[in-house]
């Protein structure tokens, strides 16, 4: 656990002082961030992870702070591209410290994978032939990772479903692994190849696809918070938030923008930790159907002494061993900074900085909307190109938001203003 993960004076400090702060606070040596510098994963590394590699893409990669989860402050390693993402979560979850921060809790770390099953005449019969041999399945599915099973792992059932196809009745068998600490997807996949020949003679059919399903929905994660009234700027801004809640819970097209404000969260700590995006966003959104529906993966609502509450549950399929994990360098020192024990731990902290970011979107967009940081930051970034000094920045800044003027020439214009004193 960070001492604490309210680190004064974070986001003005220099890199150097950074990297010495989170060390401090994780009692890690400063050495840890060797992992993070551009030489420690080349092209030559790369190379390992994917095919036709000429080069290397990096991205921010920076930490949460404020965040205490169970009782425990952390620190949230996040990787992302998006300004204000990381100061957006950092500042939900100082919002949610009065209240304890962030409860969380999760099931077992269950995958599945699915064998497709083509040609069989009598898929209902079919169904209950397969679940009486069910212990011949799960044997011969076991003894691919007997390591998975002595950690207590390993699979613990199976499920058939039907599902009619355009041209035929397909019968879909799903092994129901735990999969411990691991994301899984390999240990599911070699479960269902092997596994595939005997359920097919089973069925009396055809063994066609044999992969994990990412609609990890037996492998959930879920956050709480409780942020406080006075903090969010009152009862008003509590009741907006209330009403951009309720449209992403009725309306798709409000929902998929709503999920994505979470999955600027979720995304940056799953890649920083080396952990499959893809995998966790097609999770995210599948469970995000309801009835057919699209709608909110999180719920808002106001409790007895009128602060907001803010709940999220989503499938949270990610490991700490395998893949990229425990390769990319970044990754290792991303896990070391978290301080996380378990592939749960991380799951939940990664739904945590999820709801918070979601909270931290709503509060804006029900408040002064995004354009002003935004617009703020784009100013920022023109006056940067322009050659002006951290000073000269801050002043060309507030001069062009006040003239509501993001222009180059502008910032020239008030560059040369400032080093000359003529208008
Ligand atoms: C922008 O990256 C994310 C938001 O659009 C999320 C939302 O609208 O809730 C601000």
């Amino acid at each position: 656990m960070a001492q604490t993960s309210r680190i004064a004076g974070f986001r003005s400090m220099s890199v150097a002082e950074r990297r010495h702060a989170v060390a401090n606070q994780t009692a890690l040596e400063d050495e840890v961030f060797d992992q993070v510098d551009a030489d420690a994963f080349g092209p030559e590394q790369a190379a390992n992870l994917s095919e036709n590699v000429f080069g290397v893409f990096s991205l921010p990669l920076g930490t949460a702070t404020n965040f205490t989860i169970n009782g425990t402050d952390v620190l949230v390693p996040m990787a992302t591209e998006e300004a204000s993402v990381i100061a957006a979560a950092s500042n939900a979850a100082r919002i949610a410290r009065p209240a304890g921060g962030f409860h969380t809790s999760s099931t077992a770390p269950i995958m599945q994978a699915q064998v497709q099953l083509l040609g069989v005449a009598d898929p209902h019969a079919a169904r209950s032939r397969l679940l009486e041999r069910q212990d011949e399945i799960i044997d011969l599915a076991n003894a691919q990772d007997p390591k998975l099973v002595e950690v207590g792992g390993g699979v613990k059932g199976l499920q058939v479903r039907i599902v009619e196809a355009k041209s035929e009745t397909y019968v879909l068998v799903h092994l129901l692994v735990d999969v411990r600490d691991a994301m899984g997807a390999n240990a599911v996949n070699t479960m269902a190849e092997a596994a595939s020949d005997t359920i097919a003679a089973i069925a009396e059919g055809r063994a066609l696809l044999r992969i994990l399903t990412n609609k990890a929905d037996l492998r959930l994660s879920r956050a709480r918070a409780v942020f406080d009234k006075e903090l969010l700027g009152g009862g008003e801004v509590i009741d907006n938030i209330l009403h951009a809640y309720e449209l992403a819970a009725a309306d798709p097209y409000r929902a998929a923008t709503h999920n994505k404000g979470i999955m600027n969260g979720i995304s940056a700590v799953v890649l920083a930790t080396g952990n499959d995006t893809r995998a966790v966003e097609a999770g995210a959104h599948s469970h995000a159907v309801v009835d057919g529906r699209y709608t909110s993966l999180s719920t808002f609502e106001k409790n007895a002494a009128g602060d907001l509450v803010g709940t999220l549950e989503m499938p949270m399929p990610v490991g700490l061993v395998g893949g990229a994990t425990k390769v990319h360098p970044a990754a290792r020192a991303a896990l070391q900074i978290a301080e996380v024990k378990s592939a749960a731990d991380l799951a939940e902290l990664i739904v945590a900085a999820g709801l918070a970011q979601n909270l931290a979107a709503l509060r804006v967009l029900a408040t002064e909307g995004v354009q002003r940081g935004h617009m703020s930051l784009h100013a920022k970034n023109l006056a940067v190109s322009a050659g002006a000094t951290d000073e000269e920045a801050a002043v060309i800044v507030d001069r062009l938001i006040a003239e509501k003027a993001f222009r180059f020439d502008r910032v020239q214009a008030i560059l040369t203003e400032l080093r000359t004193g003529v208008r």
